[in-house]
C-alpha cells in the first residue's frame, strides 16, 4: 500500500454510490432464521422481558411463517411453551408425537410445504419440571448418555412431524452421532442437523427462559454441559466433533459476544456456520431503543451485519421480520 496522501482511505468513503461499491459484505432477508414460540393457548401471549415478541397458538404460527415466506426469510424455528402440568423430571411429553411443538412443524409444512424450512429444537429443556436440557440424578448432575438415547427418540418424533432441521441445543457429548444414526435408521435421509456446537454457559438466554417457561423452574445452572465463556480452543473441538459425527452446519450462541468463535470456525472449518442472536441481545437493543440511547433500526442492520461480517453464513434472530422489511426498503 502506498503511503498517505497518494493512498487516502477516504476517497472511497465520500459518496453513498462508491460506499455502496465497495461494500464488503451484506446481509439480505434470506441470511436469516426466525425463532418463534409457541403457545398452548388460543390466544397472543406476550413476553414481558421480550418486547415485540409473543407466544403464538399454532393457527398463527403458520400465519407468522407465510409471512416469512413473503419476506424472503428462508426458515422459521419453533420453541413450544408446553404447559406446566405437561413437564415431568424425565420430560417424557417431548417424545409425545402430538406435543404443540410437533402439531406446529406439522401445521407449517401441510400450510406451505417446501417454500419455507422448519427448524426444531432437540433439547428436554421446555418438557423437564426442573428446567435443565436433559435427564439429572439425585444431585441434579444431566446425566449423559442416558440423555443421549432420549435426545435421538425426541429427534425422531420431530422429523417424523415433519422437521426439515434438528438443531440439538442440549450440549450433550455424542448426540450428533447418536441422532444421525436415528435418523438414517428411520429413512430421514435428507433431515439437516445443525448443531449447537459452541453453545455457551450465558447470562443472555434469560428472556428465553421466561418465553418457553423455563427460568422459574430451573435449579442450579447448565455449566456441566454449556460451555465456559472465557474458552474459544475447546469450542474449535466441539464444532470438530460434531462435524466428525455427521453436523450439517454448526451454531456459534450467543452471537455478539462470541463473534471471535464465529471467525475462527469458518477459517478453521469451512463449514456453514450461523450465530444465533439470542433473547438478552434482542431485549438489549429493544431496551436501549426505548430508552432513547441508540436508533433501533440501525441498531439491528448494524448488529446483523456484523455477523456476516465475521464469518456467518446466516443468523438466528428475533428481528427477523423487521430487519427483512427493512432491507426490502
Ligand atoms: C435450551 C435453549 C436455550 C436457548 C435456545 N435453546 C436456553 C438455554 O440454554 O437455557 C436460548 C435462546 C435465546 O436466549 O434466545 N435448549
Amino acid at each position: 500500500m502506498s503511503a498517505y496522501p497518494d493512498t487516502r482511505l477516504r476517497r472511497t468513503r465520500a459518496t453513498g454510490w462508491s460506499r455502496a461499491l465497495h461494500r464488503e459484505r451484506t446481509v439480505t432477508p434470506a441470511d436469516l432464521i426466525w425463532p418463534l414460540f409457541v403457545g398452548s393457548g388460543d390466544a397472543e401471549e406476550p413476553i414481558a422481558t421480550l418486547p415485540g415478541v409473543s407466544r403464538w397458538p399454532v393457527a398463527v404460527i403458520v400465519e407468522r411463517a407465510r409471512e416469512a415466506v413473503a419476506l424472503g426469510i428462508p426458515a422459521v424455528a419453533l420453541f413450544p411453551n408446553t404447559p406446566p402440568e405437561l413437564r415431568s423430571a424425565d420430560g417424557a411429553e417431548a417424545l409425545n408425537s402430538a406435543n404443540l411443538a410437533c402439531r406446529a412443524i406439522a401445521a407449517v409444512k401441510d400450510a406451505l410445504g417446501d417454500s419455507i424450512g422448519v427448524i426444531a429444537d432437540v433439547a428436554l429443556d421446555p418438557y423437564t419440571s426442573h428446567g435443565q436440557d436433559g435427564l439429572v440424578d439425585a444431585t441434579g448432575y444431566v446425566l449423559n448418555d442416558a440423555t443421549v438415547d432420549v435426545l435421538a427418540r425426541q429427534a425422531l418424533v420431530l422429523a417424523n412431524a415433519g422437521a426439515d432441521i434438528l438443531a440439538p441445543s442440549d450440549m450433550m457429548d455424542g448426540r450428533i452421532g447418536a441422532i444421525r444414526t436415528a435418523l438414517e435408521s428411520e429413512g430421514h435421509v435428507n433431515v439437516q442437523l445443525m448443531s449447537y456446537a459452541a453453545k455457551y454457559a450465558s447470562a443472555f438466554y434469560g428472556p428465553f427462559r421466561d418465553a418457553v417457561g423455563s427460568r422459574g423452574l430451573l435449579k442450579g445452572d447448565k455449566r456441566s454441559y454449556q460451555m465456559d465463556p472465557a474458552n474459544a480452543e475447546e469450542a474449535l473441538r466441539e464444532v470438530e466433533q460434531d462435524l466428525a459425527e455427521g453436523a450439517d452446519s454448526v451454531i456459534v450462541k450467543p452471537g455478539l459476544a462470541y463473534l471471535d468463535i464465529v471467525t475462527r470456525v469458518r477459517e478453521t472449518f469451512g463449514v456453514p456456520v450461523f450465530a444465533y442472536q439470542v433473547s438478552g441481545e434482542y431485549a438489549m437493543i429493544e431496551a436501549a431503543a426505548a430508552a432513547g440511547m441508540g436508533d433501533r433500526d440501525a441498531l439491528v442492520l448494524e448488529t446483523l451485519t456484523s455477523f456476516k461480517r465475521a464469518g456467518c453464513t446466516g443468523v438466528w434472530t428475533y428481528h427477523a421480520a423487521h430487519a427483512a422489511r427493512l432491507l426490502n426498503g
